[in-house]
């Protein structure tokens, strides 16, 4: 259990979870890591934490380097669980520690493990602590992602802390942006922005105005991979997302009974396709939704459909779009389409789900039973119209 060395004297004691596959339903295919970072300096502070069947081996990269008792400050950027849980831990073994955290952190931490004892100092927006040689400016990153998120910036060493901003989930033994291929970094930085940061896009925007004029050689997430090549790209990206830019794409997004939604599908890919449109077919049996929401970050078109079952759409549906919702992607075009044997409910579920999302929708596409090639060139004609509009 090694420690990773940043720069002299910063460190990355964190740890790496081989085996998570689901992190709060977003799929984690490629697991993660929960970025510890040491800086050795008069006051030895400790940057977050890991979660707690992680702390003994955290402890063994971190003993390795200094001993744990010796620790004056434990910084907690966010108090959810997968950084705050070994806290109690860290704070047996470091007693003499002052835990440096945001005015909401302070809130939570106390809400979380009840522990009157410690030692907490608050921390505001621009405020500065000296540790020594060096000095931690705070960054109040509030709602990135939860209320008590803050950012750390290392001035001398111009090293951010950056929490779950520009995070990504991938355990590997690889720690800088340079030894893994960059694009499987930025795709996992994508995917931890569509399905985590997303709804806080507004906050985002305003924590990037705040940390522009810093310059900013490595940034030390608080998940995955740390940026220390391509700092200048993944900034540029969080702007794109931030902003909600999108591509000239269409997602077709579906479950079907027995085919006939499906012909439905076929026919809205053939329709965009011959507007210069690319699509891409998502049947929601096979993708899971978190990688679905990451094409939602670059997509303008957003198809969704479903037939109906028991007067409602398929759960698998119902599902997606309720995640959806939740994330709030905005500029968006959308499109309910749906078939039905009677009742035929589903469609309109599907559009208000749309609407609720703030989508600016197309004329809704709904058949009773199969519908035949005369119907499907009519549905095609007319949303090619539409997209034209568009
Ligand atoms: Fe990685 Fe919001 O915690």
């Amino acid at each position: 259990m090694k420690p990773i060395q940043l720069k002299e004297g910063v460190y990355w004691v964190g740890e790496i979870d081989w085996d998570l596959r689901n992190f709060h339903g977003y799929s984690t295919q490629r697991g993660s890591t929960y970025n510890t970072y040491l800086v050795i300096d008069e006051k030895i502070t400790l940057v977050d934490g890991v979660r707690p069947h992680l702390f003994d081996k955290m402890m063994q990269r971190l003993s390795a380097l200094i001993d744990p008792a010796k620790i004056h400050y434990v910084v907690v950027n966010h108090v959810e669980m997968d950084h705050s849980g070994s806290l109690p831990l860290i704070m047996d073994v470091a007693k003499n520690a002052t835990i440096l955290t945001s005015p909401n952190g302070k809130k939570g931490l106390l809400a979380h493990y009840k522990r009157n004892d410690w030692n907490i100092q608050v921390v505001n927006m621009d405020e500065e602590v000296n540790i020594g040689k060096r000095t931690i400016k705070f960054f109040l990153a509030q709602m990135v992602h939860w209320p008590d998120n803050m950012a750390g910036y290392l001035v001398e060493e111009k090293i951010l802390f950056s929490n779950d901003a520009f995070g990504q989930h991938i355990a590997s033994p690889e720690r800088f942006d340079d030894e893994l291929y960059l694009g499987v970094v930025l795709e996992e930085a994508k995917k931890y922005y569509a399905n985590i940061v997303l709804p806080y896009s507004m906050q985002v925007k305003k924590t990037l105005e705040k940390l522009s004029p810093l310059p900013i050689d490595i940034i030390a997430p608080s998940h995955g991979i740390v940026w220390r090549s391509h700092v200048k790209n993944i900034i540029n990206e969080y702007h794109k997302w931030a902003s909600n830019q999108t591509r000239n794409k269409c997602l077709i997004i579906y479950d079907t009974m027995w085919k006939s939604t499906e012909k439905i599908a076929l026919t809205l890919q053939n329709a965009f396709n011959h507007s210069g449109i690319g699509t891409k077919m998502i049947n929601l049996r096979y993708n899971h939704i978190s990688d679905i929401v990451t094409d939602v970050l670059e997509a303008r078109f957003i198809c969704v459909g479903s037939p109906t079952l028991n007067s409602n759409m398929l759960p698998t549906v119902s599902a997606f779009l309720t995640y959806l919702k939740g994330l709030s992607p905005k500029n968006r075009v959308g499109l309910a389409f749906g078939s039905y044997g009677w009742g035929g409910q589903s469609v309109r579920h599907v559009e208000d789900a749309l609407k609720e999302c703030g989508f600016d929708l197309l004329e809704s596409i709904k058949f009773q039973y199969i519908p035949d090639e005369a119907q499907l060139k009519e549905t095609y004609e007319k949303v090619k119209q539409e997209i034209g509009k568009k």
